[in-house]
């Protein structure tokens, strides 16, 4: 018998970058040093009083089902935190506690999205995207983007890709690949146009917290009450694996996105959820703080780096850990370029081609998510690389 799965997964592309750190780990395994400049994850750990809420919470028993939108408390405590970090009155009937950045976002395509309808978003952009859609029948409407307007989707963009099938937009400020931001005056004309032709506009905030410029960053929550925020504990909470992200959703949402996390996930991880109650502590924020100066170092020391080897980066990535480069004059594609780089000098970066199509081909990802040291030494393999 010949069982095939659904047809909807041949749609789906694998994370190229997921074969890389497999190939980069099997080396490592041989004996050989690899620099990982590919992983989108803080190589810090966990802050301490999260840990230890985690343990309490294990200890306490507090190891059962919780509400299908979060526990109260936690709620409460980012309704608190929109307040404080942003001004913004959230009342905690409108956020969910949901497993991860990635199941707000399931989410929030589902809550949305029709068989056959569209959703514009940025080419470059974060792949999941592209195939949560696709998993419910939708599809992405991707907009080529490029340094002149930032790397991010704009009014214009938006009204001249604009089709008969889209029914939203999702934009990701910072963005993965590229750091760059959407200015709160950029956001303010987004929502306008979005609203004017009465699309949804999601807006995911992971990399909220991990940004380096003077200028506070704004959420779209500030703006306006009819957008879906997605959030996450993943990165600047330092929380990858305990699974846990939210949404901030508009009122008219409530009931939908409600049964949506009961029947998709029952609830988020009661124990990460109780951990996540000490992320707002002063002591948590003061290590997330340390380790954000961290990773500004980082950024400015491996932007002048990449610079002085010939990378093309005209404009500076403010948030996230991300560079995305344009490959040096007479280097080979990025897929070939990456490939080259691990097995002959040991360094392990991402590939343009994992983040769409638009001149993918001639661009790579450095993650700076890595020790300064590590750094420095992927630099130099990489100016090897370059030069002979
Ligand atoms: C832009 C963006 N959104 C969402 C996610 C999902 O993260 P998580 O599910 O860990 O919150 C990621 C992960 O790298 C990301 O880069």
């Amino acid at each position: 018998m010949a069982l095939k799965y659904a047809d909807r997964l041949d749609q789906i592309q694998p994370f190229r970058v997921m074969k890389l750190l497999a190939r980069a780990n099997e080396l490592q395994a041989l004996g050989r040093p690899i620099v990982h400049m590919e992983v989108g994850e803080p190589d810090f750990p966990t802050p301490q009083v999260i840990l230890d809420a985690g343990r309490r919470a294990i200890s306490s028993g507090l190891t059962k089902y919780t509400p299908a939108q979060g526990i109260p408390e936690l709620r409460r405590a980012i309704s608190t935190f929109y307040q404080t970090q942003y001004n913004a009155d959230i009342p905690s009937e409108r956020i969910f506690i949901t497993a991860g950045g990635s199941a707000a976002l399931l989410m929030a395509t589902a809550l949305t999205m029709n068989v056959g309808e569209g959703l514009l978003m940025s080419d470059p952009g974060y792949p999941c995207n592209r195939h949560f859609l696709t998993t419910l029948g939708a599809h992405a409407e991707l907009v080529p983007v490029s340094a002149d307007t930032g790397y991010q989707l704009n009014r214009a963009l938006i009204a001249n890709n604009w089709r008969k099938t889209s029914r939203g937009v999702l934009l990701a400020s910072p963005s993965n690949p590229t750091g760059s931001v959407i200015s709160r005056a950029g956001m303010v004309d987004i929502a306008d146009e979005v609203s004017s032709r009465q699309g949804h506009l999601i807006v995911d905030e992971i990399y909220h917290g991990l940004d380096y410029s003077d200028e506070k960053l704004h959420s779209v929550v500030e703006i306006s009450d009819h957008c879906i925020v997605v959030n996450s504990f993943s990165k600047y909470f330092g929380m990858t694996g305990w699974r846990l992200g939210w949404m901030v959703v508009p009122e008219f949402a409530i009931n939908g996105v409600e049964k949506l996390a009961q029947n998709l996930f029952i609830c988020p991880s009661s124990i990460a959820q109780y951990a996540a109650l000490a992320a707002f502590s002063d002591e948590g924020r003061a290590e997330m703080d340390r380790n954000r100066s961290a990773f500004k170092q980082r950024r400015d020391y491996l932007l002048g780096a990449l610079k002085a080897l010939g990378f093309g980066i005209p404009i500076e990535p403010s948030g996230a850990f991300y560079i995305y480069a344009r490959l040096p004059e007479g280097s080979a594609n990025s897929e070939a370029f990456c490939h080259d780089l691990l097995e002959r000098y040991s360094v392990a970066v991402t590939p343009g081609t994992d983040f769409g199509h638009f001149d993918a081909d001639h661009y790579v990802r450095f993650s700076y998510a890595q020790d300064i040291e590590l750094l420095r030494q992927g630099v130099k393999q990489l100016k090897q690389a370059l030069t002979t």
